[in-house]
């Protein structure tokens, strides 16, 4: 009796889990409407336009952060490079987070305000909308983006 028991009760937690892994990824792969953010083809081994265009925006960041710590002090002429994040496509869908559209707005903004008048206060709000957007959107890269911050 116990025998014949004993595996029908760890089928039915295998179907219950099942069952919960699959809604979390349903979830997490929620699709954005037509209206949104285009995805890029699953190409394992490629870079998305959206890393693409984040490893750029870093680059930038220590240019202008180790030019006025170590160099000149000065911001003249700094500009960062104006992406269009909403229209750029991420590796996976589940980075499209609710509220990832005004996200990218607001961070677009902070760009543009620093582009018009380059200083410590314009930089250090660049620096915390890209915080702002991974710490829903894509939290690895914390860390990094930390290191960017003035002293
Ligand atoms: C609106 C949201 C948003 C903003 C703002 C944003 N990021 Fe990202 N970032 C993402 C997402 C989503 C990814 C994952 C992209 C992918 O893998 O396709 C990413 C990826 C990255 C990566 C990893 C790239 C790689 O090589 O895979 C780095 C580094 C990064 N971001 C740094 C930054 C920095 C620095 C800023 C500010 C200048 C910034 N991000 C602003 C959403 C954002």
């Amino acid at each position: 009796m116990r025998l014949t028991f004993k595996p029908n009760r760890g089928r039915q937690w295998t179907a219950v889990c099942l069952t919960a892994v699959a809604c979390v990824l349903a979830q997490c792969g929620h699709a954005p409407s037509s209206a949104g953010p285009r995805l890029a083809p699953t190409q394992p081994n490629r870079t998305s336009p959206l890393a693409e265009s984040m490893r750029h925006l870093d680059a930038e960041l220590v240019g202008f952060r180790t030019r006025f710590l170590e160099g000149d002090g000065e911001w003249a002429g700094a500009t960062f490079t104006e992406f269009d994040l909403n229209d750029l496509a991420p590796t996976d869908s589940s980075m499209l987070v609710e509220g990832y559209k005004a996200l990218a707005m607001a961070f677009e903004q902070r760009i543009a305000d620093f582009n018009a008048h380059p200083d410590a206060a314009s930089y250090s709000m660049v620096v915390s909308g890209c915080i702002s957007c991974h710490q829903k959107a894509c939290p690895g890269p914390l860390e990094r983006i930390a290191k960017r911050e003035l002293p």
